[in-house]
């Protein structure tokens, strides 16, 4: 694998294009794309070609990064020259112009304003909100451990995650709305997924099956988040949350307010990006748990000895390092954001390579949490890599299931407080235990999702 740093000066000789797949006239990669997968295509052509493999999706040329150098160079040293670019472009059809896809100076003032309520200090705070929906969801799972019925791991976790965002950050039970949420979720990332991987889309405006599926998914996203909006109004809330930031947020210069279709950016983004994610991680972590008993055991002996079976507090979270190891090791083999895209504003060098104006860039958390220079077996589940002595000695940005840069998730606080809590509460009272059937597989679904659902029986501890 190659292994210079991005360095961003023109170096002699003329730097030269990057190695990759030819693909095929016109087109380039992208029926090759559809036929091995996303997945597959990165990790395949990543062993064939090297950390930096470039390849055309039609007419724009595309790179994927592997190298931690070079992730550093593109999110941080030289984070000017890449922009969100048009992949980000279609998940706006979705969550609009919020956080995740705006940039420049509304980035900066709309991050500035939603930044207080996900300091560490803050989301610490929500860990009584956050076990409540988790004592609802073990009281739920009482029957089905009694039946012996089978749970659909990966569904009960997406439940979970957008009662625990509804309940937190918009102080609202979403409880009855969970199922239509999910179902335009499923619908809204299959069809941005499909779209990331084409260059010619057909307008939403021709009423195709895919394109009316779609329109419905968002209108079931504008509903809820209106009525979200239209009850706040209404309704004077004690204690303000990140709803109220946004409805009483007012344009230091201007004095004027945010828009609703602005506040349904943001919340939008903040429902989908908030729940998807823990729930992709909560799953994989399940999933590994279960094929890997050593580590479940030493877990166990963990919660036995830090909590003696009662309800982490804020206190005992920090009495849990080793449910924090295993959650770190789940994200590092099964990155929830496995890849995500960027745009070379100018030309550019990296490794050597040249890196045209104009060009998509693709760092990939999946590669580079495998890569075998910064990680030893790196197929193997071994939460011990994440003990603080080792984490120490890694390199930058070997690891970044949060991103980097100033682009870093805002969520990565609530994320690992609450993907611990699970853990920690679920894994007291149940083993979860995996249902024989094919092997599971990671495919993108914009975020990293399981092959097929992740079905598994309780046993009471
Ligand atoms: C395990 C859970 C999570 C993972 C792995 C994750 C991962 C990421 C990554 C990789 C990015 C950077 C994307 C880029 O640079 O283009 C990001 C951004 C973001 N995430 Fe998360 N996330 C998680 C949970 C959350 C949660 C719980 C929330 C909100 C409650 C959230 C809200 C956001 C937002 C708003 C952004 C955009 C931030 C900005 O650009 O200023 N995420 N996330």
């Amino acid at each position: 694998m190659s292994r210079a740093p991005g360095t961003g000066t023109l170096a002699a000789p003329p730097p030269h294009r990057a190695p990759g797949p030819r693909g095929a006239p016109l087109l380039g990669s992208m029926l090759d794309l559809k036929r091995r997968g996303q997945v597959r295509f990165y990790l395949e052509n990543w062993r064939a070609y090297g950390d930096i493999v470039r390849f055309r999706l039609g007419p724009l040329v595309a790179h994927i990064l592997a190298h931690p150098d070079h992730i550093y160079y593109v999110l941080a040293s030289n984070a000017q020259n890449y922009s969100k670019g048009p992949g980000y472009a279609k998940a706006q059809q979705v969550i609009g112009n919020g956080l995740l896809t705006s940039e420049g100076d509304l980035w900066r003032r709309q991050r500035r304003l939603m930044q207080p309520p996900f300091t560490y200090r803050s989301v610490l705070q929500l860990t009584g909100e956050m076990s409540e929906a988790i004592e609802a969801m073990l009281r739920r799972w009482q029957t089905v451990a009694e039946s012996g019925a089978v749970l659909v791991v990966n569904q009960e976790m997406a439940r979970l995650a957008l009662t625990i965002i509804g309940k937190t950050i918009f102080s609202t039970d979403l409880e009855d709305r969970v199922r239509p949420i999910l179902k335009a979720t499923l619908e809204a990332t299959s069809f941005v997924n499909r779209r990331l991987a084409s260059f010619f889309d057909i307008p939403l405006i021709i009423p195709t099956p895919a394109n009316r599926r779609f329109k419905n998914a968002v209108r079931t996203f504008d509903m809820v988040v209106y009525q979200l909006i239209e009850a706040r109004r209404r309704q004077d809330h004690e204690s303000p949350d990140l709803l109220d930031r946004l409805l009483s947020a007012h344009d230091d210069e201007t004095g004027v307010a945010m828009n609703d279709r602005q506040i349904r950016d943001e919340i939008m983004t903040m429902l989908l990006a908030g729940h998807e994610t823990s729930a992709v991680a909560l799953t994989w972590t399940w999933y590994l748990l279960a094929r890997h008993p050593e580590v479940e055991a030493r877990l166990h002996t963990e919660l036995a000895a830090a909590l003696g079976g009662r309800i982490p507090d804020v206190a005992d979270l920090a009495a849990l390092p080793y449910t924090r190891m295993v959650v770190q090791e789940a994200m590092r083999l099964y990155p929830p954001v496995w890849t995500f895209p960027r745009a070379a504003i100018g030309d550019d060098e990296i490794g050597g390579y040249h890196i045209p104006a104009g060009s998509l860039i693709f760092p990939s958390q999946y590669l580079t949490h495998r890569h075998p220079d910064f990680w030893e077996h790196p197929e193997l589940f071994d939460p011990e890599r994440f003990t603080s002595e080792r984490s120490e000695k890694r390199a930058h940005y070997a690891y970044y299931p949060f991103g980097g840069g100033q682009r870093t998730c805002i969520g990565i606080h609530f994320a690992m407080v609450e993907v611990c809590l699970v853990l920690a509460m679920v894994a007291q009272r149940y083993y979860l235990r995996l249902l024989p059937g094919p092997p599971i597989e990671p495919v993108s679904m914009v975020t990293l999702h399981p092959s097929h659902d992740l079905l598994m029986t309780l046993e009471v501890r």
